[in-house]
């Protein structure tokens, strides 16, 4: 049965609260394996004194949630359907992530050549990679069209060139365009991307544009496929399904009007939101699925290869920064602990506060997740201004100098996104899992949440040092500006 019955807007009470259940349960099980690994990244020194701050990454939560977007959609798709998982590589982009998430049948969606190398680099197959940026140069387009990786065109000047380059070298990619529903955006407007004047994709609903778009493919037997993505975090789901509902209804009209099936896939983009008031993972995929299904049945029914491209709800959950309580002080009667995780790690929070809170874990100095009574206090980070704060009067035990807080649901758009204030390192990143054969939990995995062997961890980044900072800061230029002028 449907999440949402779509003539009346009905919910399906019973079968949304097995879901739910469900993602309160992954969310349940990630928040054992965190605290798990928090302590085991404190007892084997991970971090400490003389490193401050580590990001950690919990492969099974990954897995899970790479398991879940696949049962969500195979569920809900005709036997047969062509369907890629292509993982949108700016939420995450780091090598080994997409390396793990392609050997669990996930490909990418790249939207700069930086990403492109990234994917490479992780062995991900051309034909399992889709390129979307806005501004492509000629250059990326031929490197793209050499490749063979799918690309979806932003505008009439980039189909133009296309133009050009498809007729002077055959290329074996397959092309679509993106369109903007203009639908309206969600509760983040720097995020959405369905707004009337966003510069993403051909604006569908201004004057001729249909039109031109259908003209476009009917003068261009290789337009094969059609995207949109309406936003990210903060759009209500019924939005980007009305977005996607959009794009359906023009490939439809595309392939009347050509007499075949020309358009043979859709893309969807992604932009499932992530809860970050709780542990439970929610919405979950399997609710935006059947809620497709019941808007758009018919891109389900085998006639429609499908892409996805999610992000966010992929790997937000699943990663944690760890930050030493370097000081503990108080002014103005604020209880204040001066942490080493802030603008750098978490730029969106700290510039962006009300759009993007995030949860703060208090654990001690052990590792152990701290209880006791809630102090209304900021946590803070090392940079040199005073906004740059991960939460500002946020009750919670009280945290003192050598504990540590920890920055929730950081796993996507947050530690991997590093922003270089004052010069500060990238810390490292570790991947961890239990440890064991097989992945199974080893003799001290059955500490449970107080325990805290059976966790093993895997380098995912290094820190980065102070001569990497001098090198990426000009240092091997340094008599530039004194020598030269
Ligand atoms: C074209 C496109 N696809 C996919 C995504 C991924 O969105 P999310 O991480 O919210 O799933 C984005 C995000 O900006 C995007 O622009």
């Amino acid at each position: 049965m449907a999440a949402y019955d779509t003539d009346t807007g009905d919910r399906d009470i019973t079968g949304g609260r097995a879901r739910a259940d469900a993602g309160e349960d992954m969310g349940a099980e990630g928040a054992l394996r965190r605290d798990r690994a928090v302590r085991a990244a404190v007892e084997q020194g991970l971090v400490g004194p003389d490193t401050p701050v580590v990001a950690l990454l919990d492969t099974v939560g990954i897995r899970a949630s790479v398991a879940a977007l696949r049962a969500a959609f195979d569920a809900v798709t005709a036997p047969g359907t062509p369907v890629l998982h292509a993982f949108a590589v700016k939420a995450t982009p780091l090598v080994p992530v997409l390396r793990l998430l392609h050997r669990e049948g996930v490909g990418t969606e790249v939207a700069s050549p930086g990403e492109l190398a990234l994917a490479r680099a992780a062995g991900v197959p051309s034909a399992r990679t889709v390129l979307d940026s806005p501004a492509k140069t000629p250059a990326e387009l031929r490197e793209a069209l050499a490749l063979g990786i799918a690309l979806n065109a932003d505008n009439l000047q980039e189909l133009a060139r296309l133009d050009a380059l498809t007729g002077s070298a055959p290329t074996r990619s397959p092309i679509g365009v993106r369109v903007n529903p203009q639908v309206g955006g969600g509760s983040i407007g720097a995020l959405s991307t369905a707004t009337a004047t966003s510069k993403f994709g051909v604006a569908l609903r201004d004057e001729g544009a249909r039109e031109w778009v259908v003209r476009a493919y009917l003068d261009r037997p290789w337009l094969t496929r059609l995207h949109t993505h309406s936003g990210s975090q903060g759009m209500p789901l019924e939005l980007m399904a009305r977005g996607v509902a959009e794009a359906y209804g023009l490939a439809e009209e595309i392939n009347a009007r050509a007499g075949r099936r020309q358009v043979d896939t859709l893309d969807i983009g992604g932009g499932l939101p992530v809860n970050f008031g709780s542990d439970a993972h929610t919405p979950t995929y399997e609710e935006y699925a059947r809620l497709l299904a019941s808007t758009v049945p018919g891109l389900f029914d085998g006639r429609y290869g499908l892409v996805t491209e999610f992000g966010r709800s992929l790997l937000a959950k699943h990663g944690t920064v760890l930050a030493r309580v370097e000081y503990a002080k108080s002014a103005g009667g604020r209880a204040i602990a001066v942490t080493h995780a802030g603008v750098q790690v978490a730029a969106r929070t700290v510039y962006a506060p009300q759009s993007w809170p995030l949860r703060v874990a208090a654990y001690d100095a052990g590792g152990r997740p701290k209880t006791g009574p809630e102090v209304v206090q900021d946590v803070a980070g090392p940079a040199c201004f005073a906004g740059d704060l991960l939460a500002e009067g946020r009750s919670m035990p009280l945290l003192e100098q050598g504990e540590y807080a920890a920055a929730l649901d950081t796993g996507a758009y947050y530690f991997a996104h590093h922003y270089g204030y004052n010069s500060l390192a990238r810390p490292g990143i570790y991947g961890f899992g239990p440890d064991g054969p097989d992945g199974q939990d080893g003799p001290g995995g059955q500490g449970g949440p107080e325990g805290s062997g059976g966790v093993r961890f895997a380098v995912v980044r290094t820190a980065q040092t102070s001569e990497e900072i001098v090198a990426e800061s000009g240092g091997a230029h340094a008599d530039a500006l004194t020598g030269a002028f």
